[in-house]
C-alpha cells in the first residue's frame, strides 16, 4: 500500500510518500522562506501562489524518490486545516483531483494531528513505531502550543496557549534582535554558548487555574530588554553579538522550556502520563529535547521526539494522520471537504 501526503497549511509545499507499515520513501519539503523574507513574515497571498507554483514539481520529486509511480498510490491524504485558507485550498484540491481521476480515497487531515503523530515517524526507511494509546502530546509550533491527550477513538485537550505560540515569541524576538526569521533555530544556536540562568525571566500563567499557557508576557519583557540596551531590530551577525545579549538570548530559551515543562510536570502529577510524544517545529530545540529527554528518564517514562526531519512542517506527518485514520475508519464518505482556517484538535 501507498500513501501520498500533501501540505500547504502556510510556507511550505510539501508532498511525501509512506508505505503502509508507515515508512517514508520520500519526503519532499520546498520551502517559500525567500519568497516572504522581504515582508518579515508570511504573507498569505504570496504563500497560496507559491503553493501553486511548486506543488507540480514537488509532487514529481516526491514520487521519484519514493521510485512509485501516480498509479501505484492507493491513498491521498492532504491538510485541510487549521492553516491559511487560500494556501490550504491549493494542496486539498491537488489532493481531490487526484483522487478522483484514480478513483481512490481522499482523507483530510488536521495539521495538528499531523504533528501529533509525527513523533512516531523514524528515518531511515524504518517503519513507524506503533501508536500506543493512550499517550500525551505536546504539540509546539509557531503557531501552537497543545498539551492533549490521546485515546485510540479521542483526543482531549488539556492546555493550549491564550496568546502567542512558543515559536511565535522565538521569531518576535529574534526579529526584534536583528536575527531573521524564523528565530528558533538561531536563538537556539546562540542560546548553547550563553547562560541560561543569568537572567531569571517569568512566564505567567493565566491566573485562573488553568494550565493554559502565555508566552505574550515574556515577549513583552524582551523587548523591553532590547530598549534598555538599544537593540532595535537593525540586522545583526550573531557571532558578532555581546555576552550579555547570548545570556539575555539563553535565558529567554530557558523560560520556554521551564514553562513548558512545569506544565507537562503538573498534568503528569495529576493525571499521571505514561508517555509524551513532543512535536511541533519547537520540538528541533536542543535544550527542550534533552530537558524533557531527562524529565521523562527521572520519571521512567517515555519521551518520545520526533526526528529532526520532522518537526517542522512536512507532508510525511500528514500521510502517516491520514493512513491510521483510514486504517481506523476506511475510506471516508463522497462528502467533498472543506478547507478550514480553524480546526481544534480533537474535533471532528
Ligand atoms: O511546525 P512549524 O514548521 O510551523 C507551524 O505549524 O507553526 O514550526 C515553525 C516554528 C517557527 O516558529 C520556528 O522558529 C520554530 O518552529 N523552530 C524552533 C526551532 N526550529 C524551528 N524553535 C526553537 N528552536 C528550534 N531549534
Ligand atoms: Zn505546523
Amino acid at each position: 500500500m501507498l500513501v501520498l501526503g500533501i501540505e500547504t497549511s502556510c510556507d511550505e509545499t510539501s508532498v511525501a510518500v509512506l508505505d503502509g507499515d508507515g515508512r517514508v520513501l520520500s519526503n519532499v519539503v520546498s520551502s517559500q522562506l525567500a519568497a516572504h523574507a522581504p515582508y518579515g513574515g508570511v504573507v498569505p497571498e504570496i504563500a497560496a501562489r507559491a503553493h501553486l507554483e511548486n506543488l507540480p514539481i514537488t509532487f514529481e520529486q516526491a514520487l521519484a524518490e519514493a521510485h512509485a509511480t501516480v498509479e501505484q498510490i492507493d491513498l491521498v491524504a492532504a491538510t485541510a486545516g487549521p492553516g491559511l485558507i487560500g494556501a490550504l485550498l491549493v494542496g486539498l484540491s491537488a489532493g481531490k483531483a487526484l483522487a478522483f481521476a484514480r478513483g481512490i480515497p481522499l482523507v483530510p487531515v488536521n495539521h495538528l494531528e499531523g504533528h501529533l503523530f509525527s513523533a512516531f515517524l523514524r528515518a531511515g526507511g524504518e517503519p513507524a513505531l506503533p501508536a500506543d494509546f493512550p499517550f500525551h502530546g505536546l504539540v509546539v509550533s509557531g503557531g501552537h502550543a497543545e498539551l492533549v491527550r490521546v485515546e485510540s477513538d479521542r483526543i482531549s485537550p488539556i492546555a493550549r496557549t491564550r496568546d502567542d505560540a512558543p515559536g511565535e515569541a522565538f521569531d518576535k524576538v529574534a526579529r526584534r534582535a536583528g536575527l531573521g526569521y524564523p528565530g528558533g533555530p538561531v536563538i537556539d544556536r546562540i542560546a548553547a554558548r550563553g547562560n541560561g540562568s543569568r537572567y531569571p525571566l517569568p512566564v505567567g500563567r493565566t491566573g485562573d487555574g488553568s494550565n493554559d499557557f502565555s508566552f505574550s508576557g515574556l515577549k513583552t519583557a524582551m523587548l523591553r530588554e532590547f530598549q534598555k540596551r538599544d537593540i532595535t531590530g537593525e540586522p545583526v551577525d550573531s557571532a558578532s553579538l555581546s555576552p550579555d545579549v547570548v545570556d539575555l538570548l539563553a535565558s529567554f530559551q530557558r523560560a520556554i522550556v521551564a514553562a513548558l515543562l512545569d506544565r507537562v510536570e503538573t498534568v503528569h502529577r495529576s493525571a499521571g502520563i505514561r508517555m509524551l510524544a513532543v512535536s511541533g517545529g519547537v520540538a528541533a530545540n536542543s535544550e527542550l529535547r534533552r530537558t524533557l529527554s531527562e524529565w521523562g528518564e527521572a520519571r521512567r517514562l517515555r519521551v518520545l521526539l520526533p526526528e529532526r526531519a520532522y518537526t517542522t512542517d512536512n507532508a510525511a506527518m500528514i500521510a502517516f494522520a491520514g493512513l491510521l485514520h483510514y486504517r481506523k475508519n476506511g475510506a471516508p464518505e463522497r462528502a467533498a471537504p472543506v478547507a478550514r482556517s480553524r480546526w481544534p484538535l480533537g474535533t471532528s
